[in-house]
């Protein structure tokens, strides 16, 4: 669990960065499963050579940056802090909750604005071997904040995301936040943790079941903004369904004096959690794509496709 303390003006507020590292690493390896060839093959050129051009193994590397002195600035943009009362009252607005220094939907929309011009400057043979760091930055931060704005508790500023509220999990102590960035999803699996170099039977199961459709909503609904010509509007939207579920679930529940491992709320969660990563990894694939291919409305109005074929990332926009 990565705790962080943060100074917001006289109030201390704990924080986590985000879905665990290594959970991280897995969205961007299921994201890879949905990137047709030209895609890699100009993201490549983008990435630094340590990554050897895997987006998964790129993914964690903005909880790591956000800590340190240079790029402590970018530590709030892991997140966008809702003023609701889950589970009584559920809303977000941009202009009311996005602070001064960004979030996690202005980072996305900014981040895909440069890495709009990143796509160009490989194309016309001025970016090789990801030696343009805004660059490789910019792929690095979207692949990590379209993972973060499909975790419920970013977008969501009740106690401060969660953090402040203690539970317990499978005997241990710990804090709600703590439980939906990792505990759940390690327990849905039953590791301890997954891979951070390669893709993990876990998702590679649930890349399968994005191709077979087999989820409580159509895959093709999950992409309903995908436009990255509307980077705000999409990250948004996806903000505003994360946030929904702290109502629906994720406060809805009995907390205290229970071990969630065991009351039932783990299992109630991992449906959640499967469709929030699910969602998070095909939309991150589908964001580069039409990004590379230049598959986006230039006027900036929302793509919506229906043939399910777009699943295997190969066929263009209606
Ligand atoms: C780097 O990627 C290439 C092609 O994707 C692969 O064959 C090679 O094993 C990878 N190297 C490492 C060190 O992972
Ligand atoms: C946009 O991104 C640039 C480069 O990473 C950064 O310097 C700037 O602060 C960002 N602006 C906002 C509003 O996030
Ligand atoms: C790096 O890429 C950014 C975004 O396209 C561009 O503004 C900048 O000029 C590039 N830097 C160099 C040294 O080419
Ligand atoms: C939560 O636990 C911490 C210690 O782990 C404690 O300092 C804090 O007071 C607890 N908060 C509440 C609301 O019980
Ligand atoms: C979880 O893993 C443990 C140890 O690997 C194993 O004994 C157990 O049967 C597994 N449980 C489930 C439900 O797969
Ligand atoms: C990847 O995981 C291994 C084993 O858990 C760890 O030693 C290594 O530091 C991790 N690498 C990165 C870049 O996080
Ligand atoms: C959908 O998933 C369920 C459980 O995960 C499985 O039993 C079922 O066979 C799957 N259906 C299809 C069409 O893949
Ligand atoms: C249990 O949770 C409720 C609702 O969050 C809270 O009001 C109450 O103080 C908690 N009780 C204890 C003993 O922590």
């Amino acid at each position: 669990m990565r705790i962080h303390t943060i100074l917001s003006g006289s109030l201390l507020l704990t924080a986590t960065a985000a879905w665990n590292t290594d959970v991280h690493n897995q969205i961007g390896f299921m994201a890879e499963e949905f990137l047709n060839p030209y895609t890699t093959s100009i993201l490549q050129q983008i990435l630094e050579p340590q990554y050897n051009g895997s987006i998964g193994r790129a993914t964690a590397w903005a909880d790591a940056y956000a800590h340190t002195e240079e790029g402590k600035f970018s530590y709030q943009w892991h997140w966008i802090d809702s003023s609701d009362d889950p589970p009584l009252l559920c809303d977000i607005s941009y202009v009311r909750d996005c602070s001064k220094g960004g979030c996690v939907v202005s980072a996305i929309s900014n981040q895909t604005h440069i890495l709009k011009s990143c796509i160009d400057n490989v194309r016309s043979g001025n970016l090789r071997g990801g030696t343009n760091l805004t660059c490789s930055y910019a792929l690095k931060w979207v692949s990590h904040f379209l993972g973060d704005v499909a975790q419920p508790l970013h977008a969501s500023g009740r106690a401060a995301g969660g953090n402040r509220i203690n539970v317990t999990f499978g005997g241990v102590s710990t804090e709600l936040h703590a439980v939906w960035d990792g505990y759940i999803p390690y327990s849905d699996a039953n590791v301890t943790q997954f891979s951070n170099l390669s893709i993990s039977p876990f998702f590679t199961s649930l890349v399968s079941r994005i191709r077979e459709n087999n989820f409580s909503e159509p895959t093709s609904q999950w992409l309903s903004c995908t436009d990255p010509s509307a980077p705000l509007a999409c990250a948004f939207a996806w903000a505003r369904e994360s946030n929904a579920l702290t109502c629906n679930y994720v406060y809805n529940r009995p907390l205290n004096n229970t071990d969630l491992a065991t009351s039932g709320y783990a299992e109630g969660a991992y449906p959640i959690v499967e469709l929030q990563i699910s969602k998070a990894a095909l939309r991150l694939g589908t964001w580069l794509n039409r990004l590379v291919e230049r598959r986006y409305n230039p006027n900036g109005q929302v793509i919506l496709k229906t043939n399910p074929s777009w699943a295997d990332g190969s066929s263009g926009a209606q």
